[in-house]
Formats: C-alpha cells, sequence, structure tokens
C-alpha cells in the first residue's frame, strides 16, 4: 500500500498538507456558498423568507459527509502519530538529558556529547529526561518534538536518510537562555560515525575549560586576573580567602571542596568584595565537575597531578594514547 511505502516524516507530511489542502478547500467553499446565498436571497430579490422544517434527506447528507470526512482526517493524522510512536526493535537508543541551558547525549558505551551525532539509514531512539525543569526537544527535519519533563522519561525515535547536520531547539520556554538552547543533529556515514564512535572523550582541562565558556562562566569570571562581577579565575585555587557565611567573615582556603561548592552553591560562602548573583548549578555530572577543578587548578600554576582527587586515579578510557600523540590544545 503507498502510505505503508512512506517514512514517517512523509506520513506526517501527508497528513498535514491533507489537513491543511482540507482546511483550505473548505473555506474556499463556505466563503463562495456564502457570498452566493447573500447575493441570489437578497431582499430585493426574495422579499418573504422561507422557513423550511424537516428534512430527513438533507440532515442525514450534511451528517454523514461531514462525519466520514472528518474520520478520514483522523485516520490520516493517526497514521502520522502511530509511525512517530512505533519504535523499531533494532534502534539504536541514545539518552537525551535538557537542562537549563544545554542538551547532552549519551550513548549505549558511555561516551558523551553536545552534539547527537547518528549513523545514516539507521534508526535511533532518544530516551529523553531533564535534570531541571520542563524542556522540548524539536526537530524540525525529523518532525520529532518531545517535551523533556524531570523525573519521567519520554521517547522519540527517527531515521535520518540523508547525511548533514541539522537543527535542534528547545520549543518550551524555560528561563533566560531558552532561545541559545540549540544543537545539532550530525549525521555521518556508517564509516566515519564508528569512528567518531570510537574517537576517545575529551577530557580534563581542556574540556572544563570548553564548559564553562559554553555556560558563560567567563562573561562574570575572567581568567587572566582582571576585574569581573565575579572573582577572576587565575590563581584562585588554594588560595587564602575571606568570605562571608551565615553572617560570620571567615578565612579559608579556596581548595577543591570550596570551588565545588561555589559551583553547587555558590550564596553558601561569598567572596568578601563580592555580591550574592551567581546562580546555583546544583547539576553538573561528577566527571564535568572534575574537569572544571582541573582547569581551575591549571589557572593556579599548580601541576593538576599533584592534587588530584581520589576519584580520578582510575584513568577513563582511551586518555593515554591521546595526550602521548596529541599535546593538550592540539586537536
Ligand atoms: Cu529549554 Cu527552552
Amino acid at each position: 500500500m503507498y502510505l505503508e511505502s512512506l517514512s514517517p516524516v512523509q506520513k506526517v507530511d501527508f497528513a498535514f498538507y491533507l489537513i491543511f489542502g482540507f482546511s483550505a478547500f473548505m473555506l474556499a467553499l463556505l466563503t463562495c456558498a456564502a457570498a452566493y446565498f447573500v447575493w441570489r436571497y437578497r431582499a430585493s430579490r426574495h422579499p418573504i423568507a422561507v422557513d423550511i422544517k424537516g428534512n430527513a434527506l438533507a440532515e442525514t447528507i450534511w451528517t454523514l459527509i461531514p462525519s466520514i470526512m472528518v474520520i478520514g482526517l483522523f485516520y490520516y493524522g493517526w497514521v502520522g502519530y502511530k509511525a512517530l510512536r512505533d519504535v523499531p526493535p533494532d534502534a539504536m537508543p541514545v539518552t537525551v538529558t535538557a537542562r537549563m541551558w544545554s542538551w547532552s547525549f549519551t550513548y549505549p558505551s558511555g561516551k558523551h556529547s553536545k552534539i547527537l551525532v547518528v549513523p545514516l539509514d539507521k534508526p535511533v531512539k532518544l530516551e529523553l529526561t531533564s535534570s531541571d525543569v520542563i524542556h522540548s526537544f524539536f526537530v524540525p527535519a525529523f518532525r520529532i518534538k518531545m517535551d523533556t519533563v524531570p523525573g519521567m522519561k519520554t521517547y522519540a525515535w527517527f531515521r535520518a536518510e540523508r547525511a548533514g547536520d541539522y537543527d535542534v531547539f528547545c520549543a518550551e520556554y524555560c528561563g533566560d537562555k531558552h532561545a541559545e538552547m540549540l544543537s545539532t543533529v550530525r549525521v555521518l556515514d556508517e564509516a566515519a560515525y564508528t569512528a567518531w564512535l570510537n574517537q576517545p572523550e575529551e577530557e580534563g582541562a581542556e574540556a572544563g575549560k570548553k564548559l564553562m565558556d559554553a555556560q558563560g562562566c567567563f562573561s562574570c569570571h575572567s581568567v587572566d586576573g582582571s576585574a569581573g562581577v565575579g572573582p577572576t579565575f587565575k590563581g584562585a585555587w588554594n588560595h587564602m580567602v575571606t568570605v562571608h557565611a551565615g553572617g560570620k567573615t571567615l578565612k579559608i582556603k579556596a581548595d577543591d571542596a570550596y570551588m565545588r561548592e561555589s559551583i553547587i552553591d555558590p550564596a553558601a560562602k561569598i567572596l568578601d568584595g563580592f555580591d550574592n548573583t551567581m546562580p546555583p548549578y546544583p547539576d553538573f555530572p561528577k566527571e564535568q565537575m572534575d574537569d572544571m577543578m582541573e582547569f581551575l587548578q591549571s589557572l593556579s600554576g599548580e601541576t593538576p597531578a599533584g592534587n588530584a582527587p581520589v576519584n580520578d586515579a582510575a584513568p577513563r578510557n582511551g586518555t593515554a594514547p591521546v595526550n602521548a600523540t596529541n599535546p593538550a590544545g592540539q586537536r
């Protein structure tokens, strides 16, 4: 059957154009009929109004025909909806996590990415969730628009038929930078996809720097010692600082624990001379926190290895070969 041979995208489009075409046709039909009746039964031509009572045939027709048309529209809408909901059993799962204001994608291998990279012509199942508020994962090219809800899993799937980059938007207003909550679906051929998947993940100070850049940290915190809304990151690591905490003034060391706390709950200890304006960021995964700590530490002149947290002792996949052949900063 013709319909079965269509992709979900084509089925959704079919329903859209059918309903759009039907609506346009009905608009034209009713407008013309109304204009005709205004002319045909105007007072000068038809001075005495006639009251028609009871016409079983007319009533049957105007009940049946619209019912059939509306059921038809529903049927094709349902076909498009089913196509988006019925995930092929061989679909590759990818977890999508939304947060204010970015998307992250986690692959079955544990690999993380800020853009969604998928192989050409393979079904991909997205399992979506949010770590803060409701967002909506919107990829117009694949006719996907699915809410991400904290504490809940939703799903969507697609099969990309052409290689290239496709836009991802957030389609649910979620705060200040909702409009900047963008990502990309990158469709690669099988070989390029496999190469990408097996490429070791960037980590450490360089990844921490990129992450902080992406989060907008540097608009308040400089890395070169210059003044800003917030304290500079340069030389901050492990230096003695004066902070205000719960009405008390303390002298403490800006160590790993303090830095982490200042990201998760900045209001807990406010550095002397600064206002409590930074929003809390309680939802960074541990690996990302570690990367950011490494970056902050790298700005202190201390060697990161000297003070590495215990949990970093276990090497993550592929670290050694990359660092050996590809010095930091060179990509
Ligand atoms: Cu996330 Cu709008």
